[in-house]
């Protein structure tokens, strides 16, 4: 099969960050990026050999030989675009959060009758470490009972769309939550509903937008997870921490490891995870080390053509129901928060 080819919607900070991970996968190629305004889009390609510039959505889409479409916009145009992707009978990839979990139902039908791919783009679950922690998991913490995340990067500037609500409604809890309850989906894997949430949000005084939250959520089969995030604490912070029944694990970079992702980019310092039982100190907590070959976005990226190419039903179900079960928990924190 030849390489599939994918256009990029949107010419901002992450679609750079994708752009180049497609032109790292050697079964993927870049074909188009469409902006709202071409000079952009121009702009964008200028240093890709093999991208042309389109100007709009649905010129992007009119492309024939357009296998995927990477939706790399603001959250609020997400649900029109994906929707007009897969009518056009695109695979699609699309940034996190999504829209309110009813249309993300009403997406995965969609993309499910189309017969196309339907992928959200998250980094961490693709790295290696992710699978290594849920294999170990019963040996190493028992039966999973909570999960504490702190997930923050200093953003400052008022004109970022994560401080307009009209653009991201949900602000920080959209934008970062997703990784504290992408965390609960994988790691905790609670059983039951969602029996209790409460939050604690600080918003900006000049946008009103969301910026830092606390909060907590309990399930009816005994969980619970607490969470802290935002983008006021000066400093980047990633820790995870989730505790069972024999033992902890934890992780100070459970979102973009610090050895290789868009972020960082640390050769000295190996990923992986910190294993603590009974009543170990410090010097007793043991490094178990989960190398990548790849950074976790190409590695999305490999897996999102593998989808394409050999549509995995097994595999596809758990991506779509892992991104619903996501956006689920944004959406009971966002009914309760003021
Ligand atoms: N997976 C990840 O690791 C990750 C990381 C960062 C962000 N994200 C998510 O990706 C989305 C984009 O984030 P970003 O940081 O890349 O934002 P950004 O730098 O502001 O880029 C957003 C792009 O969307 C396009 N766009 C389309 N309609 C728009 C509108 N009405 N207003 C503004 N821009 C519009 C713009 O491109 P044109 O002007 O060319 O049309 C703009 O460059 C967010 O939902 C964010 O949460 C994901």
């Amino acid at each position: 099969m030849d390489d599939i080819k994918f256009g990029v919607i949107g010419t901002g900070n992450i679609a750079n960050v994708v752009a180049n991970a497609i032109e790292a996968v050697e079964s993927a190629s870049l074909l188009a990026v469409s902006s709202r305004t071409l000079s952009k889009a121009v702009s964008f390609v200028s240093e890709r050999k093999t991208a042309i510039a389109v100007e709009g959505v649905d010129n992007l889409l009119k492309i024939p030989e357009l296998d995927v479409v990477y939706v790399a916009t603001p959250t609020a145009t997400k649900e029109a675009i994906v929707f007009a992707a897969i009518a056009a009978g695109k695979h699609v990839l699309v940034e996190k959060p999504l829209p309110a979990n009813a249309a993300v139902k009403r997406m995965i039908e969609a993309a499910k009758t189309a017969g196309v791919v339907l992928m959200d783009a998250t980094h961490f679950v693709h790295h290696p470490r992710t699978e290594a922690i849920r294999e170990a998991i019963p040996a190493k913490v028992g039966q999973p009972k909570s999960l504490h995340s702190a997930f923050y990067f200093p953003i400052e500037d008022k004109g970022d769309i994560r401080y307009d609500q009209e653009l991201e409604p949900m602000g920080a809890l959209g934008d970062m939550g997703w990784y504290a309850m992408r965390a609960v989906v994988e790691y905790l894997q609670p059983k039951g509903s969602l029996n209790k949430a409460a939050s604690v949000a600080e918003r900006d005084e000049e946008t009103g937008a969301i910026k830092r939250m606390s909060g907590v959520i309990g399930f009816d089969s005994g969980e619970s997870a607490t969470f802290d995030f935002g983008y006021t604490s000066g400093t980047g912070i990633m820790d995870l921490n989730l505790i069972g029944t024999s033992g902890m694990i934890a992780m100070d970079d459970f979102v973009l490891d610090w050895h290789n992702s868009f972020v960082f980019q640390e050769a000295d310092v190996k990923t992986g995870f910190t294993h603590r039982t009974h009543m170990a100190s410090r010097k007793d907590f043991n490094f178990i080390e989960t190398p990548a070959e790849k950074a976790a976005d190409v590695i999305m990226i490999e897996r999102f053509v593998a989808l394409v190419k050999e549509q995995d039903v097994t595999a596809l179900d758990q991506f779509a129901d892992n991104a619903f079960k996501t956006q689920r928990l944004l959406d009971a924190i966002w009914e309760v928060t003021d």
